[in-house]
């Protein structure tokens, strides 16, 4: 934890549980790195590719439907907490995230502010169309965050933040290339802070997790990958025609980010079913 002060202690991650799940995650995160997302061309194609600035900014602009919905997630995610120390200790992600207190640094306006910098107004990020790669990766955060239980999204949050650090220097390389006067506010803060936010999240399953949620993070883990791999593959492609990827027309819209999760009906002790108020 960077900003705030642990809420826990090294006799909560004593018990048998809390040691089972930290070995059951550890396993999980090492096979999460054989992942084919880890070796896909575009961690290299730098070697030996120039994306030209058209395709960089398409690219860089189209990653803002990731990184714009991203704090609703985490507040989500914290509103899911089961008691007031994973809360706590969540929020010290969720406050990095909001820049510290300042809106102008909260990661968003970060991410803003460079696409300004390469000529792309929050209108044109706004308004681009977002790749099916990107919404199935924010469907599949969301469904994860709202329907899974704690412990599982903050598997999953752990192994996203794990994607950060190798990819974004990619990025970050690609921009700087294409854009010498690139605004790098926002690369700036990301890196190994973020494998801090990934210890943590990782921290957050050890302490709330059981073994009936294994089999689940397997599966969820593997998914968010598979879609980030999705996205590499647009991103190449754009890269390889040299030019943006066309989204279809008749592709869904994206989901409005203050948009609340359809009303289930719950159970009550007695077994009727009402709808939730
Ligand atoms: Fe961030």
């Amino acid at each position: 934890m960077e900003h705030f002060e642990s809420p826990y202690r090294p006799s909560d991650f004593v018990s048998s549980r809390a040691v089972e799940n930290r070995a059951f995650f550890h396993d999980t995160i090492i096979r999460a790195k054989a992942h084919r997302f880890f070796s896909h061309p575009f961690m290299t194609v730098l070697d030996d590719t120039t994306p030209s600035p058209e395709v960089v900014a398409f690219i860089l602009t189209s990653f803002y439907k990731i990184v714009s919905p991203f704090t609703g997630l985490l507040c989500t995610l914290g509103g899911r907490a089961p008691d007031l120390r994973s809360r706590f200790a969540l929020m010290d992600n969720i406050y990095e995230e909001m820049g510290r207190g300042n809106l102008a640094e909260a990661h968003p306006s970060l991410y803003l502010r460079m696409l300004a910098s390469i000529g792309v107004s929050a209108r044109a990020a706004e308004a681009q169309r977002t790749l099916p790669s990107i919404r199935r990766i924010n469907d599949h955060l969301h469904e994860v965050v709202e329907r899974r239980t704690f412990a599982v999204a903050c598997a999953v949050l752990a192994s996203a933040e794990a994607t950060i650090p190798p990819s974004f220097p990619v990025l970050a390389k690609m921009a700087r290339k294409a854009f010498p006067d690139v605004d790098m506010g926002f690369f700036d803060r990301h890196g190994p802070r973020d494998e801090g936010h990934s210890d943590d999240a990782a921290m957050l399953f050890s302490v709330t997790a059981d073994s009936s949620d294994y089999a689940t993070v397997e599966t969820e883990v593997r998914l968010d990958l598979d879609y980030r791999v999705e996205l590499f593959d647009e991103w190449m492609e754009a890269i390889r025609a040299g030019a943006p990827v066309h989204v279809a027309a008749s592709d869904r819209p994206p989901r409005y980010i203050s948009e609340r999760p359809p009303r289930r009906p719950s159970v009550r002790p007695g077994g009727s079913v009402s709808p939730r108020r």
